[in-house]
């Protein structure tokens, strides 16, 4: 299939770039590196041993869309170029705004031009909000406390409303958990600028030594040892369904919300004994305070994911760290040039 892919060069863009390629689709990236390297499609490139058109853009520039949409005339679209910092958006808003509802309304406009009727949208576990139960299925009510998670849910809602304008138009909303861990040879990983705000990249940024200790954040949640839990999921897992989620829509019309989880949930402690475990790394951490605006704990209902997309994760905590230490290991500036 012709697919088109924003935000390709980003952390989960680079990955499925990898999955859709080895599968054969054919694809073109257009990514502004806001947050990104284009070293990063050099690797894609060699991992998967094909090559692909991009461009540098934005999203919200209709005329370079346009152009774009008129000589690629992609069959798909999955969109994953946007703003994610869940701090920042409460800072900044309008930008987040900005960026994310208008990017997805102008793609979804020049979708119309070419009669382009098939999108995957990266939407997120934080528009459910506070759980009123878990785990999330996808029909918890959606409630999110940030401005990031407000903008993937309304991102939800204009797709949806879109979709509704024509019966042969599919959307598959895909809300993720926690990505986390890189390609199995350490090429490609997540390389976040400045200090990472999550927990993997913070770990992994201790393991090598970029970092002295890790902060974590409360040890008195009522979860299994008192810090949150969440649940992480590999990124090779992440991108196989994607690649899972096209083929649904391509065979079927309407739209799904689906959650991409293993269905597991781990606390901090654990992710931090599993990364000792697989890197042979101390890693050192002293018990801070709560950080403002975090849930004790979530995990996925992973079921429809499974019956309708016939998709379930599969890698392990310890492959997570193992291929997440390796990425950093080889690349310790990551996709900086060594010095
Ligand atoms: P990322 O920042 O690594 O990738 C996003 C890519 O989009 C980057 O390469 C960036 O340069 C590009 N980009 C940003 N704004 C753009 C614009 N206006 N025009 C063109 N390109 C633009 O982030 P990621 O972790 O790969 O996330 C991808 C998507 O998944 C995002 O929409 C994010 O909100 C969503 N998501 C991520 C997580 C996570 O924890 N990583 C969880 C849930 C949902
Ligand atoms: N944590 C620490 N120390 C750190 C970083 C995180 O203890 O330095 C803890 C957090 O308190 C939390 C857990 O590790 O208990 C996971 O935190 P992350 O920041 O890695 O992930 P979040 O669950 O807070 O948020 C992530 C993404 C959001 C997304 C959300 C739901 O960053 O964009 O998952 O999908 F919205």
């Amino acid at each position: 299939m012709r697919v088109l892919v924003t935000g390709g060069s980003g952390y989960i863009g680079s990955h499925t770039l990898v999955t859709l390629l080895q599968e054969r689709h054919d694809v073109f990236t257009v990514d502004n590196f806001s947050n990104s390297s284009p070293e990063t499609f050099n690797r894609v490139m060699r991992l998967s041993n094909q090559t692909f058109d991009f461009e540098e853009a934005d999203v919200n520039d209709a005329d370079a869309m346009s152009s774009i949409f008129s000589a690629f005339e992609p069959e798909a679209v999955i969109h994953f170029a946007g703003l994610k910092a869940v701090g920042e958006s409460e800072e900044k808003p309008l930008l987040y705004y900005q960026e994310n509802l208008n990017g997805t309304m102008n793609l979804l406009a020049q979708m119309d031009k070419i009669n382009c009727r098939n999108i995957v949208f990266s939407s997120s576990a934080t528009v459910y909000g506070i759980p009123e139960f878990l785990p999330y299925t996808e029909d918890h009510p959606l409630n999110p406390i940030n401005v990031y998670g407000r903008t993937k849910l309304w991102s939800e809602q204009i797709i949806s409303d879109w979709a509704a304008t024509d019966p042969s138009k599919s959307a598959m909303l895909l809300r993720y958990f926690n990505p986390v861990g890189a390609h199995d040879s350490g090429q490609i990983g997540e390389d976040p600028s400045g200090i990472p705000n999550n927990l993997m990249p913070f770990i992994s940024q201790v393991a090598i030594g970029r970092r002295p200790y890790l902060n974590v954040f409360g040890d008195d949640f009522d979860t299994k040892d008192g810090t949150g839990v969440r649940d992480y999921i590999h990124i090779s897992d992440l991108a196989s369904g994607h690649v899972k989620a096209l083929d649904y829509i391509s065979q079927h019309k309407g739209v799904e919300a689906v959650n991409l989880g293993t269905g597991e949930g781990v606390s901090v402690l654990e992710m931090v004994h599993a990364f000792e475990t697989a890197s042979g790394q101390k890693i050192d951490y002293k018990i801070m305070p709560r950080r403002k605006g975090d849930l004790a704990a979530n995990w996925a209902d992973s079921r429809k994911a499974e019956t309708l997309l016939n998709w379930k994760a599969t890698k392990t905590i310890h492959d997570m760290c193992a291929d997440t230490w390796r990425w950093q290991s080889q690349n310790p500036n990551g996709y900086e040039p060594q010095s």
